[in-house]
């Protein structure tokens, strides 16, 4: 059994901490803060990253309470800004903390179509969705291909799959997400790293916020714990892809089978429960 596999398999077993450090971005609320509870019950040490320091702090007394002996560091960004992520990686750098597993999370939905939108969110968002995305998978993945180990996750969503016409940017910046993490995730084969995209559907989390959450069927949505606990099993199964929920397999298994032309007409009605 390699060092690796002990360590992840002792860990598992509840008996020693450590298997390692992850970073989760938007680690304040929603799925990210359910990764890092997630992980940090699972014997990770953390680095959590949001703009919210007052949020990030309070998780991090918390878990300092459940889990005592495991490391989380607060670094506080706006992953939104140009230089954004890079700040961020020269700060892990010069803490000289080694990531062994990334959680590219932080992630914002806008509502209004590209021709409402203006420049300046239009920009925020792609620079989050997208740019800081990359830049932070393409720093991580140099360091973590040095050593021929480590585990990336990026979240991307069931938008991801189709065009939806009331979310436009937003479903066209998760389709980046998933093609990149599925090229990477094919590059990657046969070494000891890997990516993996997360693909949610409805979460409860502040993203959707409580009048979608009341007009879309329960068994449609699912809480945050579940969707982190779906995608720490693909993480760690080394998986390419995981759609979470058995609702959202079924929904996208049904639309592979139909004609462009019927997808683009649901997702636009889909797009009008979001408004
Ligand atoms: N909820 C859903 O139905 C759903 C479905 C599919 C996919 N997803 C994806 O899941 C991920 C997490 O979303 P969520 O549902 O958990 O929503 P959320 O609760 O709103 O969380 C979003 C996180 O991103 C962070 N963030 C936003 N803007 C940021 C910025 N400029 N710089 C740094 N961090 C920023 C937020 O922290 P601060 O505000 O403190 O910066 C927050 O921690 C996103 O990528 C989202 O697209 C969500």
């Amino acid at each position: 059994m390699s060092s690796e596999d002990a360590s992840e398999q002792s860990a598992a077993q509840g008996s020693t901490p450590g298997r390692g450090t992850a970073l989760v971005t938007g680690a304040s609320s929603g799925i990210g803060e359910a990764f890092a509870r997630l992980l940090a019950a699972e014997g990770f040490n953390l680095v959590l990253t949001a703009r919210r320091t007052d949020k990030l702090e309070a998780l991090q007394a918390s878990l300092a309470n459940d889990a005592p002996s495991m490391e989380v560091k607060v670094i506080s960004m706006d992953l939104a800004e140009a230089e954004g992520a890079q700040r961020l990686c020269e700060e892990i750098d010069r803490l000289d903390i080694e990531i062994d597993l990334l959680i590219n999370n932080a992630g914002v939905m806008t509502r209004r179509v590209l021709m409402d939108t203006d420049r300046d969110e239009i920009q925020q968002l792609l620079t989050l969705n997208i740019t800081a995305l990359t830049h932070l998978t393409h720093h991580f993945l140099q360091q973590m291909r040095s050593r021929d180990y480590g585990r990336i996750l990026n979240v991307a969503s069931i938008a991801a799959f189709h065009p939806l016409s009331g979310a436009d940017i937003y479903a066209a910046s998760k389709a980046y997400v998933l093609s990149l993490s599925e090229a990477l995730s094919a590059q990657l084969q046969g070494t000891g790293v890997s990516v993996t995209a997360l693909c949610p559907g409805l979460t409860a989390t502040d993203m959707i916020g409580d009048s979608l959450a009341k007009t879309v069927p329960p068994f449609f949505i699912q809480s945050a714990e579940v969707v982190a606990r779906e995608g720490f099993d693909a993480l760690m199964n080394r998986e390419a892809m995981r759609i979470s929920g058995q609702a959202n397999n079924l929904a996208l298994t049904w639309a592979k089978h139909q004609p462009r032309w019927l997808i683009r007409g649901l997702g636009g009605m889909m797009s009008k429960f979001m408004q």
